[in-house]
């Protein structure tokens, strides 16, 4: 089945699972080789580097005029590549030899067949990512359930392809019936086409949905200030009991009420910090908005906006968001009531709401959806272009991974820390990936895999910027503008 000639030779020192050969036009990193004859051992390139037969041979001599002279030796160039070692492919499933490729054993190419027929696939089950990166021809598709059920980080540095690779697979989720909700921090996804047109959610919450701890984050009071927290508790419990007129006033009313009973001081900070929510978040947060929840619609990329918010209020939005989902999808298992769709939520800029230094109310709820999501039907992507501020219990429970370029060591490496799969000579390709290229890890695929993602084909609002022809063009309206004044000037002088 591998085409005739033999791209190289298996040399000493490989094991079961990773080999070594040379080459004298060797595949590039991210291709795939067929080690030995028959069926083959399939492997995975991950580095691939020069050699000199001579230099070689005459080790440590690297005085310029013989290097010079080497150099112009015909045939003296070879490559030395490693690769993994994938498993042999049999009946559908890819198993892992036992004994090491014997030295000299041949190495081919592997047919294109073999690699479409393992990393391809067909709608519904799967959708397509892009294609191998080193094999265009290739296509990569990946398994939805898995996606779903088993999470996903999406890693890059900034302008690598993260956004991108959010649309193109949310468009495909949609496209095959799924539900989408997309966690939008720069207004990025607003105006989008994905999934045929996004369903833009305001991020209005109706205070009475907010949980005790949501109201605590939004207020301010930190979780040390406990006469703070016992006034806000027991004003929280009179308020909900109580469904006439608005939330919050209803709120500071009950505070106000426990003058007298509980720490003077505690109170008057608790109503002050009520009437400064008010004042700072009194537009998103609303008595006559329906749950969040029901402003999602099943079958679509729904895009909840939240470019106006600060930290804070993002957290408690998120937050809310995923717990509501996660209880709304309980109930629909357990009663046949509750959110219809199975959802696949992502999370931009996952290092502010989840960092590894801070406690925050969204990263308890993505570590719930991370843990329980999958029973119920709750799938959570996590995006971020500074991979090594998120928490690494959070990271490493996003079994999936798509890491597009990472440039910095100290990033790399803490994403290594939380992917298994991810082997050191495949990270180290990682900071030479050009934008759109990701090593792709974990159970939507095979095995691990550099892949070219797809461009999205529909609008999206995460283009870079053309500031150049923004800068143009205000110049030319500021030379309009100085001639319309020049002329009528003139006019003013004439007439
Ligand atoms: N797979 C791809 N193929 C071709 N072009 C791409 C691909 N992915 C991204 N690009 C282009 O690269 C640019 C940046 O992409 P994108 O906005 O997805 O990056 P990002 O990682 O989300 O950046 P940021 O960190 O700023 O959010 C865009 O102009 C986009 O069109
Ligand atoms: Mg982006």
């Amino acid at each position: 089945m591998a085409s005739r000639e033999p791209l190289g030779y298996v040399i000493d020192n490989s094991t079961p699972t990773r080999v070594r050969f040379v080459a004298t036009d060797p595949p590039p990193p991210g291709d795939f080789v067929l080690v030995g004859e028959g069926e083959g051992v399939l492997a995975l390139v991950e580095a691939v580097g020069t050699r000199s037969v001579s230099m070689s041979a005459l080790s440590g001599v690297y005085e310029p005029s013989i290097v010079a002279r080497l150099s112009r030796m015909s045939n003296d160039v070879f490559f030395e590549c490693v690769a993994e070692v994938v498993g042999v492919y049999r009946d559908g499933a890819l198993v892992l030899p036992r004994r090491p490729p014997l030295p000299g054993e041949p190495v081919y190419r592997a047919p294109d067949e073999l690699l479409s027929e393992i990393f391809g696939g067909s709608e519904p089950y799967k959708v397509r990512l892009g294609v191998l990166a080193a094999r265009p021809t290739v296509p990569v598709y990946i398994d939805v359930n898995k996606l779903v059920t088993r999470h996903l980080a999406i890693l890059a540095v900034t302008g690598a392809g993260k956004s991108n690779t959010v649309a193109v697979i949310a468009d495909r989720l949609v496209r095959i019936g799924g539900t989408v909700v997309i966690l939008d921090f720069h207004g990025e996804y607003v105006g989008s086409d994905i999934g045929g047109g996004v369903n833009v959610v305001e991020p209005l919450l109706n205070p009475r949905s907010l949980s005790l701890s949501e109201l605590l984050v939004l207020l301010g009071i930190e979780p040390h200030y406990y006469h703070q927290e016992r006034v806000l508790r027991r004003a929280y419990e009179r308020a909900i009991a109580d469904p006439s007129g608005p939330f919050l006033e209803r709120l500071l009313k009950a505070v106000e009420s426990l003058r007298g009973k509980e720490e003077p001081r505690a109170v008057a900070a608790v109503a002050n910090k009520v009437e400064a929510l008010v004042e700072k978040y009194g537009d998103v947060l609303r008595d006559d908005v329906p749950d969040v929840i029901s402003r999602l619609r099943p079958g679509r990329a729904n895009v909840i906006d939240l470019g106006r918010l600060d930290e804070d209020a993002a957290d408690v939005v998120v937050s809310h968001v995923l717990r509501r989902l996660l209880a709304e999808r309980k109930r629909r298992v357990m009663t046949g009531h509750g959110f219809p769709s199975p959802v696949m939520v992502f999370v931009e800029e996952a290092h502010i709401l989840a960092p590894r230094d801070r406690s925050t109310l969204s990263k308890y709820w993505m570590a719930r959806v991370a843990r329980e999501g999958r029973k119920f039907g709750v799938g959570l992507a996590i995006v971020s272009q500074r991979p090594k501020v998120i928490d690494q219990d959070i990271l490493s429970q996003m079994n999936s991974k798509i890491v597009l370029r990472i440039v910095e060591p100290s990033d790399q490496r803490y994403v290594r820390e939380a992917s298994e799969l991810l082997s050191e000579e495949l990270a180290q390709n990682l900071s030479a990936l050009n934008t759109g290229e990701a090593v792709v890890l974990g159970p939507i695929v095979p095995v691990p895999v550099i892949v070219r993602v797809d461009k999205y084909w529909g609008r999206k609002g995460g283009a870079d910027p053309d500031v150049v022809s923004e800068w143009l063009s205000m110049r030319e309206e500021r030379a309009r503008a100085a001639e319309a004044v020049a002329e009528l000037a003139e006019l003013a002088r004439s007439g």
